[in-house]
């Protein structure tokens, strides 16, 4: 018989997690493993809320198993490291991100691309290497096998410097792998949330013309004079949309909801690439005409590998990219989902989990 996760592992451990579908969060106490040779203990200082763990605690994708203890932008102190921990020492600021574990001897694992090992478990709601159920951020500390556990540059704050251990790296992982860096091209944000204004930033110090596509016109001027946009495009103003269509080089398309690509792909020039990261409940429709008559390209991406994660972080700490931050309680997370499901965040929320999450 399975063990209920207060009894599964020798340390308590507290969070707040979804109990059900309806995705109301509420304390619970859990357990987690002890630190092993090669694990780091993580106390967690900020946790960002991520569009994924909205959709996970709503079982938007069919596979939440309840309880959720979502978070997956964690950001801590390292309070314990294995004896065969090379690279951590207590005391050092450390990052935790969407995995936690992978096969480390696959193909990709050996060439750092972790993120897409067929064995590869996430941070929550996912079985751990150790063949337990993951609990992820939104809780007091975390057990991580130091493969994946992240250096914290110096440069960066910890509350608005968490999402980029998700929404960071799942921007700037496809940038790099489908050429969309070189300066003076022009790149195409869609959805404006918290991958997308991320996006614009990292957009801007690769040199690019960056162009925001909103559903929401009230984020017309943030998005220039706070966020560092070129353009903005409202996605339901037909004259505007009509007026850019073939003038970009590259989209990065970050909407969380169903929504048409056709209009999109309308706007690249020929040869134009569009990668989507936003992961809707149900599939896109692919239009084939404006991809076989323009050469277009539609590709996809999913997070980065250790390696590159580590690098992104230092190439944020360098060009000053943080994320704009909403910082919240723990016991304000329910109003904070119900606000990211309608899009009305500016630009991520980040829980101030060290200073607000006691047991009760
Ligand atoms: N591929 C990956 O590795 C990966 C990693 C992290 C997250 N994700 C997924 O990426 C998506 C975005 O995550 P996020 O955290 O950035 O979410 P978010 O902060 O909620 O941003 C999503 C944005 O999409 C736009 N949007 C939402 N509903 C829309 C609708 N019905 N029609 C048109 N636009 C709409 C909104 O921007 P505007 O107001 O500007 O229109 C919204 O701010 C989610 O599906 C998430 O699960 C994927
Ligand atoms: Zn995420
Ligand atoms: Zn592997």
């Amino acid at each position: 018989m399975a063990k209920s996760p207060e009894t599964e592992h020798p340390n308590k451990a507290f969070g707040w997690a979804a109990k059900d579908k309806s995705g109301v969060l509420s304390p619970f106490h859990f357990s987690r493993r002890d630190n092993g040779d090669n694990d780091v203990t993580v106390k967690i200082l900020y946790c960002g809320v991520c569009h994924t763990d909205l959709h996970t605690i709503k079982n938007d994708w069919g596979f939440s198993y309840y309880p959720v203890v979502p978070g997956h932008e964690i950001v801590g102190i390292a309070t314990k490291v294995g004896k065969n921990v090379t690279k951590f020492r207590e005391g050092d600021r450390v990052g935790v991100g969407v995995i936690t574990g992978s096969c480390q001897s696959c193909e990709s694992c050996n060439q750092d691309l972790e993120n897409y090992c067929p064995q590869m478990s996430f941070t929550y709601n996912s079985i751990g290497s150790d063949g337990t159920k993951t609990y992820g951020g939104y809780s007091e500390s975390i057990v991580v096998d130091q493969r994946f556990v992240l250096q914290f540059p110096e440069g960066l704050p910890s509350d608005s410097g968490a999402p980029l251990l998700c929404a960071g790296i799942t921007v700037y992982s496809p940038m790099k792998y489908y050429g969309m860096t070189e300066p003076g091209k022009h790149l195409g944000v869609a959805g404006l949330g918290g991958l997308g204004h991320v996006a614009v930033k990292i957009g801007k110090a690769f040199g690019l013309k960056v162009t925001v596509i909103s559903s929401s016109p009230s984020k017309e001027d943030e998005a220039i004079n706070r966020l560092g946009a070129d353009s903005f495009l409202v996605s339901s103003d037909p004259q505007k949309m009509k007026a850019a269509i073939g003038t970009m080089d590259y989209i990065i398309d970050t909407v969380s909801a169903v929504h048409a690509l056709f209009p999109l792909l309308g706007l690249l020039k020929v040869n134009g690439k569009l990668v989507t990261l936003g992961l809707p409940e149900k599939p896109l429709e692919l239009p084939i005409f404006p991809l076989v008559l323009g050469r277009k390209m539609v590709g996809g991406s999913d997070i980065g590998g250790m390696k590159e994660t580590q690098e992104m972080l230092e190439f944020c700490a360098k060009h000053n990219i943080t994320a704009d931050i909403e910082l919240i309680k723990m016991d304000e997370i329910n109003t904070a989902m119900e606000r990211l499901a309608k899009s009305d965040v500016r630009y991520r929320f980040v829980i101030d989990v060290a200073n607000s999450l006691s047991p009760p």
